[in-house]
C-alpha cells in the first residue's frame, strides 16, 4: 500500500495548506494512507516519540462510537474533532495533553478526509513549518529515514522552495545507503530494509518569490502579489493627496518577480530587481530624470518600487532608505519609505493560490504513484497553463543559474533564463 506523507519547508506561503489538502484527499480517493509531517524536515527528524493516544481516547470517543470514515485517523483522537479543526487551534503541543487530544511527541501524523476540510482558504501553514539545521546533517537525515521506515511510509511530497526541494533529491539520491546504514547498526530488520528499498518523492514549488526556473509560477505568489498591490492602491490615495513620494521595499529574495509586476499592475514610475538593474551607473541620474519627466507631464504622487535583492549594475544594494534621500535632495519631493515585510506573505490565499496547489497536489499523487526506482524526482509545475512534471534537480540547477549570471553581471542572461522570451 502506498503511504504518503506531506510536508511544508522553508519561508511559508499561501497555498501551502491547500496543497496539503489537496494531496490529502487524492491520495485516499486514490487508495493510499494519508500522513502529514509537522514542522518541516525537523519533523521528520524528530519523528514520533509517542504512540499514536489509544483509540476513542480523544474528544470524537467521548462523544460517542466513531463514524467509520474516521476510524484509523490520529487526528480525531489527538487533536479536536472535525472541520480540520486540530492545528488550527495552535501549536498542537500545547493543547492539552490529559485526555489525548495532544501532538506532543508526535510529527508524522495520519490524516483522513475531514481533516484537510476547508484548509484550501487558510493563510500560512497549518502543518507547521520549519527551516531544519538537523536536516543538513547526515545524522539527521539517517534519523529521518527510520522515523518514515518506522511509519511505514514510502512516499513523500515536500512543498517548499528551492533549498527544500534540494534538500529532497538529496534525501532520495541518499535513501539506499541510509537504509542499508540502518540495517547495519540494528535500527531496522532486514524485512523493513528489503520492503524500503526505494522513496518516492515530489516536489510542489511553494514561495512567494516566484523564482524557481521551470515553472511559470509559485504557489503563494499570486496572493503576495495580490498583497502588495493593494497596499500599493492604499499609498496612492495618501500620496496623491500630498503629492508625495514613496518608496515601497518589497519581499522576493534574489528574485524580481513580485516588484516588476507589482509595479505593473498597480502603477509605478521606477522598479529596481535584481535581473535587471538600471542601465546607467551611477543610476541616480536615469532615475531622477525619469521621475522628473512624469511630474512635468502632471503626476502628484511618485512611486519607486524596490525588490530586496535589488543592486546596481556594479552588484551594490539598493536600499530604499538610500532612493527616499535621493529623490528628497535632488528633486525635492517629499517622499517616504514603506517597508511591506510579512504582510505580504501571510493572510488568505487568493483564488488562484488554492486552484494551483489544488491540481498540483492531484499531479503529485499521480507522480508519486507511477513512481519508479528509475524514473527522476519531479518537481510539479505550471507551463502555459498546463500542469507538468519536470525533473526536479533540472528544474533546481536552471535556477541556480541565474544567480551565477548575476554574480558574473549576466544580466541579459538572468533575464534570459528568468524568461525565454525576453528581449532587450
Ligand atoms: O522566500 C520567501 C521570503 O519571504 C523572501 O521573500 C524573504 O527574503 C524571506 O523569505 C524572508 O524570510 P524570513 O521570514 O525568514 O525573514
Amino acid at each position: 500500500k502506498t503511504k504518503i506523507a506531506v510536508l511544508t519547508s522553508g519561508g511559508d506561503s499561501a497555498g501551502m495548506n491547500a496543497v496539503v489538502r489537496s494531496i490529502v484527499k487524492f491520495g485516499i480517493i486514490k487508495g493510499c494512507e494519508t500522513y502529514v509531517v509537522r514542522e518541516g524536515y525537523e519533523g521528520l527528524v524528530k519523528g514520533n516519540s509517542r504512540p499514536p493516544p489509544h483509540r476513542g481516547n480523544g474528544l470524537a470517543g467521548l462523544n460517542g462510537p466513531l463514524p467509520a470514515k474516521f476510524q484509523d485517523n490520529d487526528f480525531v483522537h489527538n487533536l479536536r474533532f472535525g472541520d480540520g479543526g486540530l492545528l488550527r487551534e495552535g501549536e498542537g503541543d500545547s493543547v492539552d495533553d490529559t485526555n489525548g487530544k495532544s501532538l506532543k511527541g508526535r510529527h508524522i501524523i495520519r490524516v483522513g478526509w475531514d481533516d484537510v476540510r476547508g484548509w484550501f482558504a487558510e493563510g500560512g501553514t497549518l502543518i507547521g513549518t520549519a527551516r531544519s539545521k538537523a536536516f543538513r546533517t547526515p545524522e539527521g537525515r539517517l534519523a529521518a529515514a527510520q522515523n518514515l521506515i518506522k511509519e511505514g511510509i514510502n512516499a513523500l511530497a515536500i512543498c517548499g522552495g528551492d533549498g527544500s526541494l534540494t534538500g529532497a533529491d538529496v534525501f532520495r539520491a541518499e535513501w539506499p545507503q541510509l537504509v542499508a546504514r540502518l540495517h547495519t547498526e540494528g535500527k531496522i530488520t532486514e524485512d523493513e530494509a528489503k520492503a524500503n528499498a526505494h522513496l518516492r518523492i515530489v516536489g510542489l514549488v511553494g514561495s512567494i518569490d516566484n523564482d524557481m526556473s521551470m515553472t511559470d509560477l509559485t504557489i503563494g505568489a499570486p496572493t503576495a502579489l495580490h498583497r502588495i498591490c493593494e497596499a500599493i492602491d492604499n499609498i496612492n490615495s495618501t500620496a496623491f493627496s500630498h503629492s508625495r513620494a514613496f518608496v515601497l521595499e518589497v519581499m522576493g529574495r534574489h528574485c524580481g518577480w513580485l516588484a516588476l509586476l507589482a509595479g505593473v499592475s498597480a502603477g509605478a514610475d521606477f522598479i529596481f530587481i535584481p535581473e535587471r538593474p538600471p542601465a546607467a551607473n551611477p543610476w541616480e541620474d536615469e532615475m531622477c530624470e525619469a521621475i522628473h519627466r512624469h511630474r512635468v507631464m502632471g503626476k502628484r504622487k511618485t512611486i519607486v518600487i524596490v525588490a530586496e535583492g535589488a543592486h546596481d549594475a556594479d552588484l551594490n544594494p539598493i536600499r530604499a532608505e538610500y532612493v527616499k534621500d535621493v529623490l528628497t535632495d535632488r528633486l525635492g519631493l517629499d517622499t517616504r519609505v514603506t517597508t511591506l515585510g510579512h504582510t505580504q506573505r501571510g493572510g488568505r490565499p487568493c483564488a488562484f493560490d488554492r486552484i494551483l496547489p489544488t491540481l498540483q497536489g492531484v499531479e503529485a499523487v499521480d507522480a508519486l504513484l507511477e513512481a519508479t526506482p528509475d524514473t527522476p524526482s519531479y518537481m510539479i509545475g505550471i507551463c502555459e497553463n498546463k500542469i507538468t512534471r519536470v525533473p526536479l534537480m533540472e528544474a533546481v540547477a536552471m535556477t541556480a543559474s541565474v544567480a551565477d549570471a548575476i554574480s558574473q553581471k549576466d544580466f541579459a542572461k538572468a533575464m534570459a533564463l528568468r524568461d525565454p522570451e525576453f528581449r532587450e
